[in-house]
């Protein structure tokens, strides 16, 4: 963390973040164990770490030892960082917001499961939007983009219950907030952008984490309202896939149509050249390139 802004938001929980995180130059302890200082943020347990393999990684293993629901991991690099697909997530140490959250969804169907990546994505485009007044929006399922470049991925992992219901969920989220074009490895840099190439400004990391939470204890509020049906709701707030020409890429699956609809299960519908509607779940999709510069 570079102090700046972050120094004076409030000075307990900055003088632990620094004191954590504020060691350039300094070596990177190898294992977690010696990490993990606890600070509280926006009344959320938020565990510091300079290095993990994975928050995701983390968090699962710490899920069982009673942390509280909203409990967050928060490192400054990953080694050996997760995507979705079983892709790679890669960073420079201290730009990105890296984390993972603790989601108790006690006895939430498995097959719901998946509305809370589109659930985190809206929630987490809505703080990004309070905090830099950036127009951000969501490619099916949860990839937050700015001007039809990715700035943040979400990694949802359930821990299912006997019976097909969820225990817990750990949703990991990595936000583009403070790199340079220079940051990006070259394959994915035309398509990577972060906070500051698009605000031209430092981006305070605690700021973004305190308006996300801020706005999942609201959203959740209303979802408890609303039921399952009100995540979609939000979601198509932030939607830039719907009514767009889609190609959906899962191994040997290739199929080609307009995106539709959003089902009841976080799917996507895509109907294709002949008529037919077909329901998309875990599968990427591509906005082709006239479609997605446009997002
Ligand atoms: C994607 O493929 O778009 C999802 C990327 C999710 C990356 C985040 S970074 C924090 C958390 N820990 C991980 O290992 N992955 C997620």
């Amino acid at each position: 963390m570079r102090g700046g802004n972050e120094r004076y938001e409030n000075n307990g929980l900055a003088y632990k973040i620094r004191r954590r995180f504020h060691e350039r130059g300094a070596r990177l302890k190898k294992t977690a164990a010696a990490e993990g200082v606890g600070v509280k943020i926006n009344g959320a347990e938020v565990m510091l770490y300079r290095r993990v393999s994975s928050t995701n990684t983390v968090m699962k293993e710490l899920a069982a030892s009673g942390l509280k629901d909203g409990s967050i991991i928060w490192s400054q690099y990953q080694s050996q960082g997760r995507g979705r697909m079983r892709r790679k997530w890669d960073g420079k140490p201290g730009r990105a917001l890296l984390f993972s959250m603790l989601v108790k969804a006690a006895g939430l169907e498995a097959r719901y499961a998946p509305l809370y990546t589109l659930f985190t994505a809206a929630v987490l485009a809505e703080a990004v939007k309070n905090v830099t007044g950036l127009r951000v929006g969501i490619k099916w399922p949860n990839d937050i983009v700015v001007g039809g470049r990715k700035l943040c991925g979400i990694l949802s992992e359930s821990n299912l219950y006997s019976g097909g219901k969820v225990n817990y969920l750990v949703i990991g989220i990595g936000l583009n907030v403070n790199q340079k074009a220079r940051d990006f490895p070259s394959e994915i840099r035309p398509a990577s952008t972060s906070l500051n190439i698009e605000t031209r400004r430092h981006i305070s990391r605690v700021k973004i984490l305190k308006a996300f939470l801020r706005a999942w204890r609201r959203r959740t509020e209303c979802l408890k309202k609303n039921g399952l049906s009100y995540i979609v709701e939000i979601w198509k707030k932030y939607d830039i896939t719907l009514g767009r020409e889609v190609e959906v890429i899962n191994g040997e699956r290739w199929l080609k149509g307009r995106a539709v609809d959003i089902g009841a299960l976080g799917e996507l519908i895509i109907e294709t050249l002949d008529g037919n509607r077909v329901k998309c779940l875990a599968e990427d999709i591509s906005l082709g390139k006239y479609y997605y510069g446009k997002g």
